[in-house]
Order: structure tokens, then sequence, then C-alpha cells
């Protein structure tokens, strides 16, 4: 089978370097990719905002399956219009994406089905979301309403912060996406990444991931899309495992039926778990980045034909084998990300590192000049080792990370460090 990928970042590269292992597969395409997918799949540009383009190369090229990395194309409506020119897509429809495409849609859902999740309110003027907040504790959490490049959220400390916030969204900083704020109960605890690939009926949970989302060590500084990842989380105990499923993905896969919208792809929760007990922070409509690089890493079985099966609606009996062994993802990202950073500086020592054993060196954004491989946006690499525990795979990793040359890059040290704490 021929098969599409849509992406070029870290995700993709994983998700691409596991899919060219599958039997099934004949050739793999990526738009646009990057300097390391292209190891593992024909990389080329294609307009993916043209929807008719893409079915157009999809019908040439007699594509199998189109697998959607990023949530843009989904809540664009791609995978509704491949769809109708009878293309199988692994991604959800326009109207299905809303889960990940407006915070307020997928806060009313939580509310109408009992999913729990934060207390909120929705807000088209800043006057009423300002009343909202003088009448609630801080800290509070403001939220545009739609895809805001993960700089859409604001913790606020005090009162005036979030006032703030409201303001910079109803002034337009994130143009139409702060158009609706919610505002939103803060909520403590443990924050952890649950997949599951949903067919429109059946749900299948995934290997459990946490990430680490600030920029700094010991998690501080500002919130980035992710610096790093491992697999398993501790935290994720099969009994809790069993209540996200009940309490959470079950009755959204069903709300989604009940509302004509059926979801099909695969279902990312962001939980916050406090005292054993797990809420909703956001769902996303995607595998996350660089949680995707640790799952593909452990996935033991056949990516391709769940993949396929979740598209078609035949996930029902399927099983996934996954190792026992840990992986650990260590993003390197250009110095001043998640602000202004430098793009086109050069990257050495790739080989070296790729030959620690047990050790994948993902690309997220990177642009090959010649024999030289360059930065070419704010997470660059994502390297990423699988070991006998988290603790192995953490000392796997960072011995790869330092065989990399690029001073012009940095990483966090960490990663994986609550892991690696409680399994002492
Ligand atoms: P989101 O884009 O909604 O996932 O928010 C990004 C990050 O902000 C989350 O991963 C959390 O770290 C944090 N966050 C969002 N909402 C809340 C909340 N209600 N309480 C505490 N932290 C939150
Ligand atoms: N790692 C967080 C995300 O993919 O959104």
């Amino acid at each position: 089978m021929n098969v599409l990928l849509i992406g070029g970042g870290g995700r993709e590269h994983a998700l691409a370097w596991k899919l060219a292992k599958s039997p099934l597969l004949d050739t793999l395409y990526c738009a646009p990719g990057n300097a390391g997918i292209a190891a593992v799949a024909e990389c080329l540009a294609l307009d993916v905002v043209d929807h008719d383009a893409v079915a157009r190369f999809c019908k040439d090229k007699d594509i199998g399956l189109v697998i959607v990395g990023p949530e843009a194309p989904l809540v664009a409506g791609l995978a509704d219009d491949l769809e109708a020119q009878d293309i199988a897509v692994f991604g959800p429809s326009k109207a299905a994406s809303q889960l990940e495409g407006s915070k307020g849609f997928t806060k009313d859902l939580c509310a109408e089905f009992n999913i729990p999740t934060a207390a909120y309110g929705r807000f088209t003027d800043a006057q009423a979301a300002r009343a909202y907040v003088a009448s609630h504790r801080h800290p509070i959490v403001v939220k545009a309403d739609g895809l805001a490049a993960g700089k859409g959220v604001v913790i606020a400390n005090t009162h005036f912060e979030a006032y703030n916030a409201i303001d910079a969204c109803f002034s337009g900083t994130f143009g139409a996406a702060g158009a609706e704020v919610v505002v939103e109960e803060f909520l403590a605890g443990e924050e952890a990444s649950f997949f599951a690939l949903v067919d429109g009926d059946t749900a299948l949970p995934l290997a459990t991931a946490q990430d680490h989302k600030r920029v700094h060590d010991g998690d501080t500084g500002p919130n980035t899309g992710g610096m790093g990842a491992y697999s398993p989380a501790p935290i994720m105990t099969d009994a809790l495992t069993k209540r996200v499923m009940d309490e959470i993905i079950l009755p959204t896969v069903a709300a989604m039926k009940a509302r004509g919208m059926v979801f099909k792809g695969v279902l990312y929760a962001g939980l916050m778990i406090e005292h054993g007990a797990p809420k909703l922070i956001e769902y996303n409509v995607r595998f996350g980045d660089p949680e995707a690089q640790v799952l593909a890493t452990r996935l033991k079985s056949d990516l391709l034909p769940a993949l396929l099966a979740t598209a078609q609606g035949t996930l029902g009996g399927l099983t996934l084998d996954w190792h026992d062994d840990a992986a650990l993802c260590v993003v390197m990202a250009a110095k001043g990300y998640p602000g202004d950073y430098a793009k086109g500086t050069e990257i050495k020592g790739l080989e070296e590192a790729a030959a620690e054993p047990d050790v994948e060196i993902f690309h997220a954004g990177t642009k090959q000049d010649g024999p030289r491989v360059l930065a070419n946006g704010g997470r660059v690499l994502g390297v990423t080792a699988r070991d006998k525990d988290i603790g192995a795979a953490q000392t796997r990793a960072y011995a790869a990370v330092d065989k990399i040359d690029w001073p012009k890059g940095f990483c966090r040290r960490d990663i994986g460090w609550r892991a690696v704490e409680q399994k002492k």
C-alpha cells in the first residue's frame, strides 16, 4: 500500500520511521517532511491547504491511506474533503476536530455528558469574562477558544494577570482564535498524556506517556510544545487507565456519536491527576509531539494496520503489543525557543549519536543543505532511547545527546526526573 503522511515535525518522523518497517507498505510519501524523514520516505512539497491538490496527488499515486500528523489540516476539513473522494484518512472530520479546535465546544461537551474537567465559563466580551474572574479565586486560567499554536493559555496568578490575558485575547493577539475566551478553574496535580485510537465506536488505549511542557529544568519557565517525553508513565496505573477510559474517553466517543460528529483518529487527552482522580485539561485530535516519539519506539506491533483499521472503522478485536522497555525522548531546541531563535545553524555529530544502540534521532525542524544538516525550527531534534527502565533510557538518551555538536542548540538535562525518582 502507498501511504501519504502529512506534516514535517518530530512526531511525523517517528510515525514515518515506524511505518517504514511495515511489510504492508510499498511507498511512503511525506509532505513536507524534513531532513530526517527523507531517509525513510519520499518527501514532497504539496500545498495541504489546497485539498483538491492533495486529492489529485492521492489518485495519481494510488494512496491507500492518508495520515494527518498536525491538527491544523484536520480543523480545516482535509479529512472530509479527501473522504468525499473515497480516499481513506487517519484523522477526524472538521466537525469532530472541534474537540481541539474549540475549547468552549469541549467544555460544553464535558458539562453535558458529566466528563470530569475544570469548572469554566465561556465569554465573547471582556466585561463578562472579567466579572467571572472577579468572582473566582486565583490562580485562574484564561484560554483563547481556538488554535493558538500552544500560546493561547495563561495561568494567571493574580486577578490582574487574568484581566490582562482577557484583554490580550479580545484585542486580537490570537486573531480569530481569541474571539471567544474560556476562563477556568486552576487544576493542581500531575499531568499525563493519554492516547486512544478511536474508529467511531471502539477505543483502543495506547501505552502511557508523559511530557515536559516547561522550557527549563525542574519544570520551570515558559510553556513549550514539549521539551521531552517518556513512556511508560508511572502515574498511569492500570486502575487509573481504566478510570480514564470509563470516565473520559468512552463517554466522549459516545457523546460525539450522539452529536452526529463521529470521531475517528487518535484522541489525545491532556489529563491532570490529583489524589488518583483524573480530570480532562484539554483534548487534541492528533498524536502528541514528543509523545509520539516514545510511543513509536515502544510499539512492537505494525502501526500501519492499526491506523488503517482506525480509518476504516474496524478497530474492534485489534490489540497492540508493546516492548516492556521504557523509552525517553530529549528534545534539542534552538537557543531562544520558545521565544525568538535563529534558523540555519549547522548541526554536527548526528551519525555518531545515532550509532548508539537503541537510539533514534528524530528530526523535528531540520533542513538538508548538501552534506550539512541545518536547524530549521524551534524544536529541532528528538533524541530517543529505549532501555530496560526509565533511568537506563535516560542515561542512554543523554549519552547520544552529548555526541551532538550544535553550539546554537540546548536541551533540558532532567527529562524523566519524576519517573526516575519514583523508580528509586
Ligand atoms: P492546554 O493548551 O489547554 O493543554 O494548556 C496548556 C498547558 O497549560 C497544560 O498542559 C497545562 O500545563 C496548563 N493548563 C491548562 N489548563 C489548566 C488548568 N485548568 N489548570 C492547570 N493547568 C492548566
Ligand atoms: N506534547 C504536547 C503536545 O503535543 O501538544
